[in-house]
């Protein structure tokens, strides 16, 4: 079914086509051509960080990561339970236990305040997400982990450009990974990086992405023959998406700024309505300076937000929900070091409905939106029942 309102609509920032043919013209399609370093380049450059590795996925970052800090049986890793899979998987697959952390009510991050008794001797890392591209309380989570010894990994996903006290996200932990699928800020379609923040890491990483071999030293000319040295696996991507994604990364600020735009538009067009009708519009801490990487809002209950998707369905919008618990997935359970404890995300995840959110998203289409929203039946419901 086609939305005259769809959720997401991939934006072209304009340079795209003309880069691709370039890359398709320099003779170097495969991984790490002109396209890739300059991507590198650009976000070392932006970040400030040691070393940025373009990746096909944020879910490949996290698997090299997985491999990197050498993740296995006998570790715990912690996550949190509102997150894609893929935050989880990929330490699940080097057969680390899982340890589900709840969310803080307000931003839906990893909640610091109940982290510390998850910590056992066998923790290795927590892994954080910077949902919906607000940041987690990182000088408590930094402050934890390194009382205990513990690694921090940013998922980073939703959240590039963002900032927590004035410092990017993703410089925070030892590693970040960064997708730019096509529903992500900057895309390529299907992409990602590691960001490697510790430059103990950078070596090896550059051996796991090579497929286990030491070919990155062989181009530098310390090597006279590339060889199999660890495990290792195909984590590049083409130069031709590397190009699309320069094109997309040149134009942060203006994406960024019609981001904002969309961003606003929906909290001030809502803010009424959502007061009248006991919905919760997303917080903002005032030390985070957010991405803008999507609206939601929580519905007072499963029936209300089930009943509002149906009914902008019905005006050829489409809103969506995620994330269903982790902890509460077969998988979860099975990979799962015990049983955890998570009602602020199994009731959020009930309760969240995300708007349809992309860089070209125009005022029409908006007001269309938010209107079908103000004139929605669960405003009527509210006035019934006071
Ligand atoms: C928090 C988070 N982590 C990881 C991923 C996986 O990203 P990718 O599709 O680039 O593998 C996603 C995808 O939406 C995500 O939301």
């Amino acid at each position: 079914m086609s939305y005259r309102i769809p959720f997401n609509r991939p934006c072209l920032a304009g340079n795209e086509y003309k880069y691709i043919a370039q890359a398709i013209a320099n003779g170097h399609a495969s991984g790490d051509g002109p396209f890739t370093r300059k991507c590198h380049e650009l976000l070392e450059a932006e970040l400030g960080v040691p070393r940025v590795l373009l990746t096909t996925s944020c879910t490949d970052a996290l698997e090299m990561t997985a491999l990197l800090l050498d993740c296995g049986p006998g570790d715990e890793i912690i996550v949190p339970s509102f997150t894609f899979v893929s935050t989880a998987n990929a330490f699940a697959l080097r057969g680390a236990r899982l340890v589900f952390a709840d969310i803080r009510p307000d931003t839906l991050n990893l909640d610091e305040t109940r982290l510390e008794p998850l910590i056992t001797p066998r923790t290795k890392a927590i892994v954080v997400v910077h949902y919906a591209g607000v940041s987690c309380e990182m000088d408590s989570i930094l402050e934890i982990a390194s009382r205990h010894g513990v690694r921090v990994v940013e998922d980073n996903a939703h959240s590039l450009f963002s900032r927590y006290k004035g410092k990017y996200t993703g410089t925070f932990g030892c590693l970040a990974t960064q997708s730019f699928h096509e529903t992500k800020n900057f895309t390529c379609g299907e992409g990602g990086a590691l960001v490697i923040n510790d430059p103990d890491l950078i070596e090896r990483a550059l051996i796991l992405r090579e497929k286990g071999t030491n070919r990155a030293r062989f181009f530098r000319g310390e090597v006279d023959k590339y060889t199999w040295v660890d495990l290792g696996s195909s984590y590049l991507p083409s130069d031709l998406l590397a190009a699309f994604l320069y094109a997309q990364l040149e134009a942060r600020e203006e994406i960024q700024t019609k981001r904002h735009r969309v961003w606003n538009s929906y909290h001030a067009a809502l803010g009424d309505w959502a007061e009248d009708n006991d919905v919760r519009l997303p917080v903002i801490p005032s030390d985070c300076e957010q991405a803008c990487h999507m609206f939601y809002m929580l519905l007072p209950s499963v029936e209300q937000r089930d009943s509002l998707i149906s009914q902008l369905k019905a005006h050829s919008i489409l809103s969506v929900f995620h994330y269903t618990p982790l902890h509460l997935s077969e998988a979860g359970q099975k990979f799962a070091a015990r049983p955890s404890d998570c009602p602020v995300t199994e009731d959020v995840s009930d309760r969240l409905l995300r708007l349809p959110f992309y860089t070209d998203l125009t005022e029409d289409e908006q007001a269309h939106v938010t209107a079908a929203i103000t004139n929605s039946r669960i405003r009527v419901l509210k006035q019934h029942a006071s």
